[in-house]
């Protein structure tokens, strides 16, 4: 676990100056006063957002909707991964890899099927079971391809079928016939019938004459988000939908960095059509195809609706080597301003053409790119100028992109600055006012990675109440804090998936959930509204959180209480002077105990109700029960 705290200059929120906080110190009755007609400061337009990487099977295994596991059919020493011989009745065959033989240059190898006897009545191949399962729906259509080609004896056309585990019925089953002798990519669909959705499936291609097969990059996708083509899993997208969420930084952490200098994250080995993408090592222990791109993260981003925060290549990894500052980091620094234009860059332009041409004319929006990523870790202390060089040649070129460092630089003054957190619930209660004293006229700030780690492998309630303190702060303190991104934020939970326990979403092949975590999140980040009215608390226990916010746009006002404790906390809320709607709404989020949580058997156990608000007035008494987190939503006249 990597904790990092900071704490930088000293200066006043403008809230205190505004309001004048009082620290909670008794389980009295705690009074919570709005001016919902002054205003403390303004609400970062950008808060709460979304960070990603390759990591617990994210994307491979996760988002990305590609069923076939080791698609591109890398191979150790015990044989080509998630790849089994099938020999059915008295049929005889080989598999292996063929490192001689591949469609293109990034893929320069297959999987070579030799089939010394076969027949109708006993076809041999190659089956795959996914990741962890291939998930399947009744009356769907999945939409396959695979490269391949045949040696000159015809071997036949290729039989495709999704198989049942345990009862070896054929789910759905596609004929692809006239292979060649040269590489060329074929496609297929199967639709499956009536069935019971089941993830206990597996893919099956054979031949039915003897001879010699090869395959690469073997595709099965399901109806993705949108519609989109390699695109994502449906319900992680409406979960990561449902946080509202106004950014997306990625490729990382730790897997933009690459164990070594040789495995940074080389986004142009991750455009284009898959054919001609690599794939890389995970600094995660697993292999990343990059199916899930530059281009795919962008339109992520457009999907929904987010705004991407690309984080570039630094010339720092995780094993401690770092590129020396000056020429030799001039590659990197041209890789970045290389990539910027292919997100940017008009048509006229080389990377912007290049993007075009893999399908996206329109240039995507960009305010907010990171040199790096936690770079503190290197002790060589090359940072500072490394940073300052992206610097230089990236404001040069684009003076209007904030540029974010990941660690304290003295050589330029960064537009904001990353900061990481990850901490016990307990830590977040005492740390929630954090942010309260940062110097206001230095660097802005991105909580870039935060977590209370608590729960696996997602958190449980009492993680949820130390986020949710967290968050108070940092919506407290939103004109310095500029944007927050929870992380990890996606966890695979079948057996050996997990690489980092405590994670936002959790899912295996057929089912995903959010963690009470999750769903504080998505209360916070769906009522967050544009100003902050000038407030104040008295009284309240030791563990009890506060902030309000207003929408100008809507006339609402957010008041989010978060009670940590195992006993009722009872609050007088006064809005003086405030003409008010007599209804409002109330979200609650709450356990039994800290340890309850939710599972991908029991995912509703801890979800958000709503409820009217009734006589919502300028003075009202209101409580919280034990471990609850409330968003009550009031209407101004
Ligand atoms: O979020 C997991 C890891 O934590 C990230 O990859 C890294 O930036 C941090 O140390």
């Amino acid at each position: 676990m990597r904790t990092m705290r900071f704490v930088i200059g000293a200066a006043v929120a403008p809230w205190l100056c505004a309001g004048g906080l009082v620290a909670a110190q008794s389980t009295a009755t705690a009074v919570v006063t709005i001016h919902a007609d002054q205003t403390a400061s303004r609400v970062s337009p950008t808060l709460y957002g979304l960070m990603t990487e390759e990591i617990n099977h994210s994307y491979d295994g996760g988002l990305y909707a590609e069923l076939i596991s080791n698609p591109t059919v890398r191979a150790d020493w015990s044989g080509v991964n998630d790849w089994i011989l099938v020999e059915d009745g008295n049929s005889e065959a080989k598999i292996g890899k063929d490192s001689a033989s591949g469609p293109s240059a990034a893929l320069n190898w297959s999987l070579r099927v030799d089939v010394s006897h076969a027949s109708a009545a006993g076809a041999a191949g190659v089956l795959n079971g996914g990741y962890w399962g291939i998930p399947l729906h009744p009356n769907t259509t999945y939409d396959g391809s695979f490269y391949a080609r045949e040696d000159s004896a015809d071997v036949g056309p290729v039989t495709v079928s999704l198989v049942a585990n345990q009862s070896g019925k054929v789910l759905a089953s596609a004929v692809v016939s006239g292979i060649g002798t040269k590489w060329q990519q074929y496609r297929y669909k199967l639709k499956t019938g009536m069935m019971e959705p089941s993830k206990e499936n597996h893919l099956v291609l054979t031949v039915a004459h003897p001879g010699s097969l090869w395959l690469q990059l073997v595709s099965l996708f399901p109806p993705t988000y949108d519609d989109t083509p390699n695109g994502n899993r449906i319900d992680l997208m409406e979960k990561l939908a449902a946080m509202h969420p106004e950014f997306l930084r990625f490729p990382g952490g730790n897997f933009l960095e690459g164990d070594h200098l040789a495995d940074w994250y080389n986004w142009k080995k991750t455009i284009g059509p898959r054919v001609d993408r690599p794939g890389h090592p995970s600094p995660w222990r697993y292999w990343s195809t990059d199916g899930l791109g530059l281009l795919e993260f962008l339109e992520w981003c457009e999907d929904l609706h987010m705004q991407p925060v690309l984080a570039v290549y630094a010339g720092y990894s995780l094993a401690g080597e770092h590129v020396n500052p000056g020429p030799d980091l001039d590659p990197y620094v041209q890789s970045a301003l290389d990539e910027i234009e292919y997100v940017t860059g008009s048509t006229d332009t080389k990377w912007g053409a290049e993007r075009a041409k893999d399908g996206h004319a329109k240039p995507f929006p960009l305010t907010y790119v990171e040199i790096g990523n936690e770079d503190w870790f290197d002790r060589s202390g090359s940072y500072d100028q490394r940073y300052a060089q992206f610097y230089q040649a990236i404001k040069a070129k684009y003076p209007d992109l904030q540029l974010i460092a990941t660690a304290p630089v003295k050589g330029v003054k960064p537009d904001v600055l990353d900061e990481h957190y990850y901490l016990r619930a307990t830590d977040f209660f005492h740390d929630a006012t954090h942010y309260d004293k940062t110097d206001r006229n230095g660097p802005k700030i991105f909580v870039g990675e935060w977590a209370t780690r608590e729960g696996t492998p997602t958190p449980n309630m009492g993680a949820a109440l130390g986020d949710a303190a967290w968050m108070t702060g940092l919506e407290r303190n939103s004109d310095i804090v500029v944007m927050a991104s929870y992380a990890p934020l996606l966890v695979n939970i079948s057996p050996g998936a997990m690489q980092w326990d405590t994670d936002l979403i959790g899912y295996d092949a057929l089912r995903s959930y959010g963690s009470p975590s999750y769903y504080a999140q998505v209360m916070f980040g769906s009522h967050i509204g544009d100003t902050q009215p000038v407030s104040s608390l008295e009284g309240g226990g030791p563990r009890f959180f506060y902030s309000v916010t207003e929408s100008t746009a809507k006339k609402q006002i957010y008041l989010k209480l978060v009670n940590a404790t195992s006993d009722a906390q009872a609050v007088d809320i006064k809005l003086p002077g405030a003409a008010l709607a007599p209804e409002g709404q109330q979200i609650s989020l709450t356990g039994h105990d800290p340890e309850a949580t939710n599972t991908i058997d029991d995912p509703d156990a801890i979800v958000p109700v709503e409820t009217v608000l009734h006589g919502v007035a300028e003075t009202m008494h209101h409580r919280v029960p034990p471990y609850t987190i409330e968003v009550l939503v009031l209407h101004t006249r």
